[in-house]
């Protein structure tokens, strides 16, 4: 019956009136407040949980004898240089993370139009999954496949003489880079540069190099957000870019078009699609899982980690609550995995049970 026939029905002289509670449906035989009165009932009936099993940790390289430096914007993050990557690494594998992501921040003189170092196997990222691989063999190095870091125009492509960006192009110059990523020992590519049919060409380059096992982890809905400043101050695109990313990121206001994003990349062989940024997408998240039922993994980006952090820095927030509960946010979204600046943090916390 519906609720508003039901809030009309005279009361009766007879009916004991136990309550001045108006008479709603359920109440009081039904009251939500009982599964919540303690905490061994409300662990039992919680729908979703985070686990260590969920995380990846993004972290940023530099190259050179200086070990760490701080990112200006992320509070708590730092750039570090090989040797500590491999620090970082042996950490993440202690503390039960199953992967790292790697971005290079690339010596500014290194970068050129073409973005030529992408594709070098000396260079700092096919040099740094070297040394974590052999220093800590399982832990799964999944690594981006882009050109932004290289270009000195800080596009993650090519560009025509007008500052076009040119899509068949750059799919060549991307094979190449995931070819040496997996040559260096990658374990899974991550083309985060939204060019149409770049997840099929690296697929086939990968097979017929003899890599059909490594994975293919697609940014699927990249949306063209402003939440990835402190992202560009990290790897220092931010002083690089020119103009923006809005011809091949996504346009925040669509969600269709993410459904077919994420089609297109799983028929073009995507092992996982990730949707990015995270918390502001958390709806796209949900349909993608609703959908499609692959792997969908949520990217929590620099800016939300740079939201977050700073009003924790400033007393305004809890920080470890707010942390665990954006992070939890993903699951309830339907989120198999969630990319995080936190991993470390939110893994010692679900390590100690709290
Ligand atoms: C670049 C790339 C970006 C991020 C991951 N890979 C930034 C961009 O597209 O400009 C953003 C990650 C973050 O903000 O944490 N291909």
């Amino acid at each position: 019956m519906p609720i508003t026939q039901r809030r009309i029905e005279p009361r009766t002289e007879q009916r004991p009136v136990e309550s001045s509670a108006p008479a709603a449906p359920g109440y009081p035989a039904v009251r939500m407040r009982r599964n919540r009165k303690s905490q061994w009932s409300r662990r039992l009936v919680a729908e979703n949980a985070l686990s260590t099993s969920d995380l990846v940790w993004p972290i940023f390289l530099i190259d050179g004898s200086e070990r760490r430096v701080p990112v200006a914007h992320m509070p708590g993050v730092d750039r570090v240089n090989i040797e500590e990557a491999v620090v970082e690494a042996e950490k993440a594998a202690a503390l039960g993370i199953p992967a790292i992501a790697p971005f290079p921040n690339i010596d500014r003189a290194l970068r050129d139009p073409t973005g030529s170092e992408a594709i070098k196997a000396s260079n700092l990222m096919c040099r740094a999954v070297r040394a974590i691989k052999q220093a800590v063999p399982d832990i799964g190095i999944i690594t981006d496949a882009a050109l932004d870091p290289y270009t000195s125009h800080g596009h993650d492509g090519l560009l025509d003489d007008s500052g076009r960006i040119l899509n068949d192009p750059t799919i060549e110059v991307l094979c190449r880079q995931a070819l040496a990523l997996a040559e260096a020992g990658s374990d899974c590519i991550a083309p985060s540069d939204m060019m149409d049919g770049r997840v099929g060409a690296i697929r086939r380059t990968l097979d017929r190099a003899g890599f059909e096992d490594v994975q293919i982890l697609s940014y699927a809905a990249k949306y063209a957000s402003g939440f990835y400043g402190p992202f560009r101050d990290a790897i220092g695109t931010n002083a690089t870019l020119i103009g923006d990313k809005r011809t091949y990121q996504m346009d925040p206001a669509n969600t269709d078009e993410a459904m077919r994003e994420v089609a297109l990349d799983l028929a073009e062989g995507a092992d996982m699609v990730m949707v990015k940024p995270g918390m502001p997408y958390l709806d796209i998240i949900r349909r993608v899982k609703d959908t499609f039922g692959v792997p969908t993994f949520a990217y929590q980006v620099s800016g939300e980690y740079a939201m977050l952090e700073a009003a924790a820095r400033n007393g305004w927030l809890d920080g470890d609550r707010v942390m665990m509960e954006a992070l939890l946010s993903f699951k309830r979204a339907g989120a198999d995995a969630v990319l995080t600046y936190f991993a470390p943090r939110a893994a010692a916390i679900l390590n100690a049970g709290a």
